[in-house]
């Protein structure tokens, strides 16, 4: 038998009722802020990313599904929006249209990782971007609308992690002090770590090995060698943040394991989900639209992983969805009544009720259990005495009320069931 590939998902009828909770928070809340939804496409050029997201990450390096369509183009699945996003705001010169383009979204992504509980190969993220001003509000917007989604979905224990990145002139200056930091100790370092310190020096922070970690806990911090305008920028996001109730800390080791980032970033973390902990992140990234060949035009923004979301909501018993129903189920008492059943539920579905009827010639018995199953308002009973006498049965599931009606009356049962 053919299974789903490892690391993907069926997103079941069962499941879709969760979906849809999160998705409507997530809609409503950034339509509170004036965020518009943009669509990109699946795939890419693999440049873009390359380009975009920087050789040497994790992602780029090791993580993508790129192949060669059959005219030879390299194309990759994206693992990630943001770039899509700004190379959709270059080619359709969206600065044109607008100063501040405020976007967001909620789509697929792909990434060869090792599966584990809140890590998969096709997961959803929820995320945006804003393109066009270096304002500090905007810094703190991102956190804010993330920390709002989580916390309408009931979330509790979470904690919202900030840095600054500075800009690249003062970055490299401090990757240097944070080499002579660690040469002493290269020796001592995990492999990955003495790679990284040629290619990637920040990212060893994030690693995960106890050797690592002792070099690291007294090594000089980004954040004491960020330049002034970066400084007092960083500032501002937090008195906003604390203005809006935002409980936050300062990692000055979160460094984000993508190369757009300056200034900038966060990540707010679940104490619900084991290892896989973090929930969403982001950050500025002021270079990235000049790189990928557009303007020099300032971004900040943020993605979150929809399914770890929901793992931590299962986790936190944090929500319960509302269950899903149907208004009406119309159950016919005997045999040879399809058509008049079948025409009067095509009139109540055209009429905008959702309706349900048997396809399967059960038990009347079997009827109910279905109507019960699908969680329906009212049963229409059609058939029996009534039915010789011109009549149908309507049945309200909630009070037990039951009202009978001609039954060429649609109109009446219709008005009946709408208004309750
Ligand atoms: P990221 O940190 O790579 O950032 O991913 C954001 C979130 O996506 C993570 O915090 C996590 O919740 C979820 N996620 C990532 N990988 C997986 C996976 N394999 N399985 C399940 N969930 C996953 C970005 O993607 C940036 N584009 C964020 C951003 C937007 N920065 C600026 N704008």
């Amino acid at each position: 038998m053919i299974k789903a590939v490892p690391g993907t998902r069926d997103i079941l009828p069962g499941d879709i009722p969760s979906w849809k909770h999160i998705e409507s928070i997530i809609e409503s809340v950034f339509s509170r802020f004036n965020y518009k939804e943009i669509r990109t496409p699946v795939f890419e050029e693999t440049a873009l990313f390359a380009r975009g997201i920087g050789e040497s990450t994790d992602i780029v390096s090791k993580e993508m599904y790129t192949f060669p369509d059959r005219s030879g183009d390299s194309l990759t699945l994206r693992p990630e929006m943001t770039a899509g996003v700004v190379r959709s705001f270059i080619e359709h010169s969206l600065d044109k249209k607008q100063n501040l383009n405020k976007l967001y979204y909620v789509a697929p992504m792909f990434r060869q990782e090792r599966p584990q509980a809140g890590r998969l190969r096709q997961f959803h993220q929820f995320g945006a971007e804003a393109l066009g001003s270096n304002d500090s509000m905007l810094d703190a917007e991102m956190i804010i609308m993330a920390f709002d989604i989580l916390a309408a979905l009931g979330l509790k224990n979470l904690t919202v992690k900030i840095n600054s990145l500075g800009v690249p002139s003062s970055r490299e200056e401090y990757k240097k002090k944070l080499k002579e930091h660690l040469l002493p100790g290269f020796d001592k370092l995990s492999n990955e770590s003495r790679k990284r310190i040629e290619t990637n020096i920040l990212r060893i922070f994030d690693s995960k090995e106890e050797q690592d970690r002792e070099l690291t806990k007294d090594a000089p911090l980004l954040i004491d060698y960020i330049d002034e305008e970066s400084l007092l920028h960083f500032q501002k996001v937090k008195e906003i943040l604390a203005g809006a109730g935002i409980p936050f800390e300062i990692d000055p080791k979160l460094v984000r394991g993508i190369d757009y980032y300056t200034n900038t970033t966060f990540e707010i973390v679940s104490g619900s989900v084991g290892s896989q902990s973090a929930l969403c992140g982001g950050g500025r990234y002021n270079l990235l639209v000049k790189e990928l060949g557009g303007p020099d035009i300032p971004g900040v923004g943020f993605a979150s992983g929809i399914e770890r979301i929901l793992l931590a909501c299962e986790n936190e018993k944090s929500f319960v969805p509302a269950p899903e129903g149907i208004d009406l189920f119309i159950v016919a008492l005997q045999k040879g009544l399809d058509s008049f059943v079948y025409k009067a539920a095509l009139a109540f579905r055209r009429r905008g009720l959702n309706v349900d009827l048997d396809y399967l010639g059960r038990s009347v018995k079997a009827q109910m259990r279905e109507a019960n199953k699908s969680n329906s308002e009212f049963v229409l009973f059609v058939g029996g005495e009534e039915f010789d006498g011109n009549e149908v049965v309507l049945k309200n599931m909630k009070d037990g009320n039951q009202f009978n009606f001609a039954k060429e009356d649609l109109e009446n049962i219709y008005l009946n069931i709408k208004e309750k």
